[in-house]
């Protein structure tokens, strides 16, 4: 097990811990020198790094999604932890946890399979069921399924993102459906179990999370209504006019044109579906945002492109830290703003060395001292309390 994670770095001091580079951009100083620019990752987080001194030694070392070890410093230089690489080397698979690498459900794969098999087996139409059974009893698909994000960077996007997604859009549709009586909840079950599983070959998720070669040509769409239409070939029986409604539930999920969809719903379930999906991730996408947030100051996190907004820490915002001094409250952040060339100076919320506070754990949730500094890494560093997910 690594240690530390980076939801358990400390102020001001030096550390020696290992990461999955997530990028690697080689970029120069004002004075001509070149340096890295590095976003680095373990399951609980992602960490801005910069190695300012001696990088032609280890330009070539190492690459993106690549396991490094580094000896650095962490400070605060734009409003988050950022670390000063003093030394790094690549890594071997063979000295790798990959659990400690890549964020995970919270919730137990194994559990979740049975519980989507248990809401196909509660279908009571046997061709929609037919058709289900026969997608999730292949075998490539189960282990896929099982496995997914739901998406690269904006919902969901951990292993087991994806069933996680469509369980979620499982429940709220059998709800959706006692609402509305008018809707067939096999029917909407159908459409919320198939409509991402293109994102199975859209995606990889051995390392990082990328597009597929695939998923890059086609989309997840496309590759859905492709693993439909191999399933349905085993299915002679299957009624057309049916086919025809759960392929649009598919193509029309995303819900406008510009989003991706070529056809809009044209019934209440593709409506439903659609609405249902764009809630889940919507929320599930701020819940994520406020829990991996890494601003500072404030009780905003920085600006998100997806939800086209900062989004309030309310927790924070309702309680603030008694002991800091310093303002907190700020506007809402802009669009980020553009990469800096320059080296940090002293970090602008950090003492000098001589006074400063005693390094500060902030792992599980419990710091062991009061100052304002270590009280700003842990807002920075720390999933925001009473932000659980669904
Ligand atoms: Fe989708
Ligand atoms: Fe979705």
């Amino acid at each position: 097990m690594k240690s530390p994670y980076v939801n358990e770095l400390e102020p001001n001091k030096l550390i020696t811990t290992s990461f999955l580079v997530h990028s690697k951009e080689i970029r120069q100083k004002k004075s001509g020198e070149f340096y890295l620019s590095l976003l680095l990752a373990d399951r609980t987080g992602e960490l801005d790094a910069k190695m300012w001194d001696n990088v032609a030694e280890v330009l070539d070392a190492f690459d993106r999604d690549d396991f490094v070890r580094v000896k650095g410093l962490v400070q605060i230089f734009h409003n988050r932890p950022q670390m000063t690489i003093h030394k790094v080397r690549r890594m071997d698979d063979s000295e790798i946890d990959f659990g400690d690498y890549f964020p995970s459900s919270r919730r137990d794969q194994d559990e979740m399979w049975r519980e989507l098999r248990g809401v196909v087996a509660g279908i009571a139409n046997v061709h929609l069921r037919g058709l289900l059974d026969a997608v999730l009893d292949d075998e490539d698909v189960a282990r896929r399924y099982r496995r997914a994000p739901a998406a690269k960077s904006i919902h969901h996007a951990f292993l087991g993102g994806l069933i996680e997604h469509v369980l979620s859009l499982c429940s709220l549709g059998r709800l959706a459906a006692q609402h509305y009586s008018f809707i067939d909840a096999d029917l909407l079950l159908t459409g919320a179990i198939l409509h991402d599983i293109g994102k199975i070959y859209e995606l990889n998720y051995e390392r990082g999370f990328s597009y597929s070669n695939d998923g890059q040509l086609l989309g997840h769409i496309h590759i859905g209504l492709r693993i439909v239409a191999d399933k349905l070939r085993g299915l002679p029986l299957f009624p057309p006019a049916l086919r025809s409604l759960v392929e649009h539930m598919i193509l029309s999920h995303h819900g406008k044109l510009e989003f991706g969809s070529p056809k809009v719903p044209q019934f209440p379930e593709a409506m439903m579906l659609h609405y249902l999906d764009d809630m889940d991730s919507k929320m599930e996408g701020m819940r994520a945002l406020i829990e991996s947030d890494r601003q500072v100051d404030g009780c905003f996190t920085a600006y998100n492109t997806a939800l086209e907004r900062s989004v309030l820490k309310k927790e924070l915002f309702l309680n603030p830290p008694a002991v800091s001094k310093e303002p907190v409250s700020k506007e809402p952040s802009s669009p980020p703003p553009a990469p800096t060339e320059t080296a940090p100076k002293a970090p602008a919320a950090a003492p000098p060395a001589a006074a400063a506070p005693p390094a500060v754990a902030v792992s599980n949730g419990t710091p062991k001292s009061d100052s304002a500094f270590a009280g700003k890494l842990k807002q920075a560093l720390q999933p925001a309390s009473g932000s659980e997910g669904k």
